[in-house]
């Protein structure tokens, strides 16, 4: 039987990582490849706690359908979060999204019409990329430097009359940077020439690691004069559990009032259960102890990745030291081609994502992404021994 799919089904592209992943079946494989928390970081004694302290009047809300905005007491514990980091949520709406995911796409649904062009960064998140394709947007890609998106290039693309521009200024997945304070300042006086809105996704802002590192990363959405253009999403995911899939969109009321329709028909509310852990999670001041104790996890598993490449890798691999998230994402050498080098690498045990998975036209880029969340230090030692030791081979 032939089915008659839509051209959105169409547009639908499996993501590569997700591809590479079922390839790297052999369970004694270092990954690289995933972006997500450590399985063992998982707060699991704390939660199985929480559970039980749940009242019965909890559990029944978390077991029924909720408010599509979110469940009432997130909402309010999130909106004070929010408020003590300096967002304006007095003169904007909060709505609980399931995953940041989902709040990329509702963006999409309700401003893309087909053949509207996107201005994304350049490399960029491939769940955001998928999501805009399949509203039939037309990308465009707009490159970075180390200190964030290249300004001379966005306002050549900003002449293609963009329907909004989707930036991660924070620890950016793929390419493990954040904006320089100087780039927020050009962006925010640019975009405020245009009337153009922007998706500021801060999937990874928490996730600092070291305190002077603070004060460089302030989103856009609380310093910019016309805040109303900016559209903030922030997520639980990297700093409690994606599985919960708790996240939020914090947006003007007209944007708002738009999203709540969108979400009603795409799952009527977020998960109930999560709303509950998350919240109980907040009140009781977990959360911000939990983000803390990752903090220096990851320092270290991020300090013993830039070491071990450093040592192992051919000094003409280079990067950009991220100072947060979760990944390090390293240019290829002069004669080391990267599709190449994961299937050598795969079959040697260790498996990572290759650059054209983040290029908006899914090219070849010379670059491959090393997550370094969810793996401990000595098997980031021993899998970048080995993608050393095959970059060599290539370039012998
Ligand atoms: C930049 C960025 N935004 C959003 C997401 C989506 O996260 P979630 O839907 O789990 O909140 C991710 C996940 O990898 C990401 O890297």
């Amino acid at each position: 039987m032939e089915y008659n799919f839509s051209r959105a089904a169409h547009n639908m592209r499996s993501s590569a990582i997700r591809n590479i992943l079922s390839l790297a079946v052999r369970p004694d494989i270092i990954s690289f490849a995933g972006g997500m928390p450590g399985d063992e970081l998982f707060p699991t004694n704390d939660l199985r706690e929480l559970v039980a302290t749940l009242t019965e009047k909890q559990v029944q809300e978390a077991m029924q359908y909720g408010p599509t905005s979110g469940y009432p007491p997130l909402l309010e514990a999130l909106k004070e979060w929010l408020r003590a980091k300096g967002f304006p949520v007095d003169t904007n709406r909060l709505i609980i999204t399931t995953g940041s995911l989902q709040a990329i796409n509702i963006i999409g649904k309700i401003f893309i019409n087909p053949g509207d062009v996107v201005l994304t960064e350049d490399p960029v998140f491939i769940g955001a990329t998928s999501a805009f394709k399949s509203f039939e947007a037309e990308l465009k890609g707009v490159p970075m430097d180390a200190d964030g998106i290249d300004i001379a290039a966005l306002k050549a693309a900003l002449a293609l009359n963009p329907k909004f521009v989707y930036v991660t200024p924070n620890f950016h997945n793929p390419a493990g940077l954040s904006y320089s304070p100087q780039r927020r300042a050009e962006f925010i006086e640019v975009m405020a020439q245009t009337n153009i809105p922007v998706l500021e996704d801060d999937a990874y802002g928490e996730l600092f690691y070291s305190d002077d590192v603070k004060p460089l990363i302030v989103p856009m959405k609380t310093t910019a004069a016309d805040e109303q253009r900016y559209f903030y999403s922030g997520s639980f995911s990297k700093v409690f559990g994606p599985g919960l899939r708790v996240a939020w969109l914090l947006v003007p009321e007209a944007v708002y009032a738009k999203a709540e329709v969108c979400k009603q028909s795409m799952d009527a509310c977020s998960p109930m259960l999560s709303q509950v852990l998350a919240y109980e999670f907040l009140r009781t001041g977990k959360m911000q102890t939990y983000i803390d104790q990752l903090r220096t996890i990851y320092k270290v598993r991020r300090d013993c990745m830039v070491a071990a490449v450093r040592r192992e890798c051919p000094s003409e691999a280079t990067f950009v030291e991220p100072k947060g998230g979760f990944y390090l994402w390293l240019k290829m050498p002069h004669g080391v081609d990267e599709e190449v080098l994961v299937r050598r690498c795969v079959n040697e045990g260790v498996v990572f994502v290759t650059g054209k998975t983040f290029d908006p036209d899914e090219h070849p880029n010379g670059y491959i992404r090393l997550s370094f969340s969810n793996t401990p230090e000595d098997q980031i030692e021993t899998g970048i021994r080995i993608l050393g030791e095959q970059m060599k081979q290539m370039m012998a």
